[in-house]
């Protein structure tokens, strides 16, 4: 039987983030620039994701599993949940004015209580090399800190994924150290960088 001493109620600590700011919110489209967008994924995008778990980069690095397209339109659902349930913020990288996706960025294992979260991200080929990585994980961090109020953000990614590092780096995401055989390959395990921005953190030059 818990004591009213160490009830939750009576914690001297209080949530960084209060209960309820994504459930009842709806998720927002965020402006990269005049051409990409960050928006919540739709049904109709479920081939892009059939696609995606069929690359063989992001298969590789991201270790999705393969998908159907009824598979796909189920996980875009779940992703909407899990923004309702304050669990994961899941973005389409896509086109300016709602056009087509091409790419995921967004954070997971949400911990509003204890003010963290972790970032993912993929692009399909089509739109790697223009800095999409970059400027979408930039603009989900002003918004994970500044408008959800998040204090910490964490990047991982293995050793031998130069680009995701690069990414990271970029984004403003301080290279915390090396997390010995902490994810298996395809290939075996990995070791993995984390990197992480704290609320206060410089932003980079959007040059
Ligand atoms: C990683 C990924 C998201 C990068 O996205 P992107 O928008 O294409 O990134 P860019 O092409 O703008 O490159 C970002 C930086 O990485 C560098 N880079 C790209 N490929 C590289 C490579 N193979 N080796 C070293 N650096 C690389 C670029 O030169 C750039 O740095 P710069 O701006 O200093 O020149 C994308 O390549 C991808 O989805 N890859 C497959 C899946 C994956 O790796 N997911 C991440 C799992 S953690």
């Amino acid at each position: 039987m818990t004591s009213p001493s160490s009830s939750p109620t009576t914690s001297p600590i209080p949530p960084v983030v209060p209960a309820g700011r994504l459930r009842d919110s709806e998720q927002p489209t965020l402006t990269l620039s005049t051409d990409a967008e960050l928006r919540p994924w739709r049904p109709a995008d479920a081939q892009v994701l059939v696609a995606a778990c069929q690359d063989p980069d992001i298969v590789h690095w991201n270790r999705p599993a393969r998908v159907s397209p009824n598979g796909a339109r189920d996980k875009i659902a779940h992703w909407h949940r899990r923004w309702h349930d304050e669990q994961a913020a899941i973005w389409a990288v896509a086109g300016a004015g709602g056009g087509a996706a091409v790419g995921l960025a967004g954070i997971g294992d949400m911990d509003l209580r204890g003010g963290s979260a972790e970032f993912l991200y993929w692009l399909l080929p089509a739109g790697r090399g223009r800095g999409l990585a970059v400027s979408a994980t930039v603009r989900i961090s002003r918004w994970a800190v500044h408008e959800l109020g998040l204090h910490r953000l964490r990047l991982s990614h293995s050793v031998a994924n130069p680009a995701s590092c690069r990414v990271a780096e970029r984004a403003g995401f301080r290279l915390e150290g090396t997390m010995r055989s902490a994810l298996l390959h395809a290939d075996g395990w990995h070791d993995e960088h984390l990197h992480a921005r704290i609320a206060g953190d410089d932003w980079p030059d959007p040059a």
